[in-house]
């Protein structure tokens, strides 16, 4: 039996299209209802929420699963990263009002959902923050005066126009990965190199 997590929302519908293009499906799971966990043959595939996948997958519950970058980077998980699926592509970036000014004698309050990311590239500039961790609808924060700027995942850029913000620095690509427990990868290498073949093939 094989172990898949998939992340779900937007993102998993993307990457379960890919599967089920790589000739990989499992009967109801993606009809409207709650059911988690969906087994088809020797697969066994459930959603979970997509900061928990690489959880699962470090821990060997899941022997694959399917991550943003963004969570990766986030969470630094101990487990392979083995194909980048191309999938929900978008980039994380420093965002602000119009005409934000920033003067680096003061703190910089950054509103983020991604703590470790945000320190690390401020960190990377010399700046000093204050870190403001939130759980989405990020751009209220510096609308608000809650921040002075966000970290945020930016794809179109639709969120951050209709809230008068604007890109700083966009530093990072993002994408969806797969990535894979590190002994299921020794103990199940001939499956997992298969669906990374049948994935990997446009
Ligand atoms: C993400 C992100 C932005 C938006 C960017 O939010 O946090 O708000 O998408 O996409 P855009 O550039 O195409 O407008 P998501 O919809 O995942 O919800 P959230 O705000 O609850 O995190």
């Amino acid at each position: 039996m094989i172990n898949i997590a998939f992340p779900k929302g937007r993102l998993g519908k993307k990457v379960y299209a890919l599967f089920e293009k790589a000739g990989f499906s499992w009967p109801g799971m993606t009809d409207d209802n709650r059911k988690l966990v969906f087994t088809h043959g020797d697969m066994r595939a459930f959603w979970v929420k997509p900061f928990d996948v690489p959880v699962y997958v470090e821990r060997g519950t899941a022997d694959i699963g399917v991550a943003g970058k963004d969570i990766l980077l986030e969470r630094s998980p101990d487990v392979y990263e083995l194909l980048d699926l191309k999938a929900g592509a978008c980039s994380m970036a420093v965002a602000a009002p119009q005409g934000f000014r920033d003067n680096s004698s003061d703190t910089l309050r950054v509103a983020t959902e991604f703590p470790n990311i945000a320190r690390k590239y401020f960190a990377s500039q010399g700046r000093d923050i204050d870190i403001i961790t939130l759980r989405g609808s990020l751009e209220l924060a510096p609308i608000l005066g809650l921040s002075d700027v966000i970290v945020d995942i930016v794809e179109t850029g639709t969120t951050l126009r209709e809230n008068n913000l604007c890109v700083i620095d966009r530093f990072q690509s993002l994408s969806a990965r797969l990535i894979a427990n590190k002994s299921s990868y020794k103990f199940k290498e001939d499956v997992i190199s298969m669906i990374i073949r049948r994935l990997a093939v446009d």
